[in-house]
């Protein structure tokens, strides 16, 4: 590599609060005192200049779920000016959860969803409980539970969603993961990284605009053979078979009892090092290597 490496570490402007990213001091010190530059760049400010850099690492880039176009728009512009991980297309592709779809298709277990856009009547189930959410989301932000032969209020969440232009994403509310919790296999550099669980995010009754806590009772987990086969067999779905820098597939027990994919995160996962404190190393060997 010539000289130092300088990796940009993207994230979103948190406008004068602190950043929620526990990531990001721990992997910005590692990065130093690895000896590379490490900058932490908001993705929306347009004084950067992203040929400066060797890498641009997508990191935390949170407020992109509403700004979705803008956020493609950016990416397909850093990703000329310098290397961007994960690339463009990756972003492209995973910035909406209709890819759950297309990873069913190929075969892949992934919960059962129905996608409605704006200006499509909403068809709500009946008989179980269901989740409503949308195609571009993050934090759980707009996404509620309600139970069987509620719609009124759930009507009202679609018809604000599609107002706002969000499509609207119809799933069952997998009751499995009030004893099982989300499971997130989070990969890196190729490999395996390691993985957390995390308690359910819905509770009954709580209003889709209410701020949510996103990773309750976050721990360490050992994932299953199972779980690492159908995180596999998602990340070896994604078209085009592109180099992933970092994937974390979240995993949650369908209604057969076998793990099946919630989301399949390729822009900004939380990588959780501040749980995983041994991971560092190897994240950091991943970017340099990518750097260069
Ligand atoms: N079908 C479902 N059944 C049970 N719980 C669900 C379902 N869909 C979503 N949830 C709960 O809502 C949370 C947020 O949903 P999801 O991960 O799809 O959206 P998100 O906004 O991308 O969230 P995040 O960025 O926090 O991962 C999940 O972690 C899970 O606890
Ligand atoms: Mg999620």
């Amino acid at each position: 590599m010539a000289g130092t490496p300088r990796i940009a570490l993207v994230t979103y402007d948190p406008r004068g609060e602190e950043s929620k990213d526990r990531d990001m001091p721990v992997l910005a010190g590692a990065l130093r005192e690895a000896g590379a530059e490490a900058a932490v760049v908001h993705w929306d400010d347009p004084e950067v200049d992203w040929a400066g850099f060797d890498l641009a690492l997508i990191r935390s880039t949170w407020d992109y779920s509403w700004r979705a176009e803008e956020f493609t728009a950016w990416a397909e512009r850093c990703g000329r000016e310098t290397r961007l991980a994960n690339p463009v297309d990756v972003v492209r592709w995973n910035a909406d959860k209709r890819y759950l779809g297309r990873l069913a298709e190929a075969g892949v277990p992934a919960v059962p969803t129905r996608y409605f856009a704006p200006g499509d009547p909403v068809e709500l189930p009946d008989g179980h409980e269901y989740v409503v959410k949308p195609t571009s989301g993050a934090g759980a932000r707009y996404a509620a539970r309600y139970p069987a032969g509620e719609r009124d209020a759930a009507l009202r969440q679609t018809e604000r969603m599609h107002a706002e232009g969000f499509t609207v994403m119809v799933q069952p509310y997998l009751t499995g993961i009030e004893t099982h919790g989300e499971r997130a296999l989070q990969f890196f550099g190729g490999r395996l990284l390691h993985a957390s669980r995390k308690g359910a995010v819905l509770e009954p009754g709580t209003p889709y605009d209410a701020d949510k806590i996103a990773h309750p009772d976050l721990r360490p987990w050992q994932p299953t053979a199972a779980e690492l086969d159908v995180a596999e067999r998602a990340l070896a779905a994604v078209p085009g078979q592109p180099e992933l820098l970092y994937a974390r597939v979240d995993l949650v027990t369908g209604e057969d009892g076998q793990p099946c994919v919630m989301e399949l995160e390729l822009i900004e996962p939380n990588l959780f090092l501040w749980l995983h404190p041994d991971s560092v190393p190897l994240v950091v060997k991943a970017i340099l290597a990518a750097a260069c």
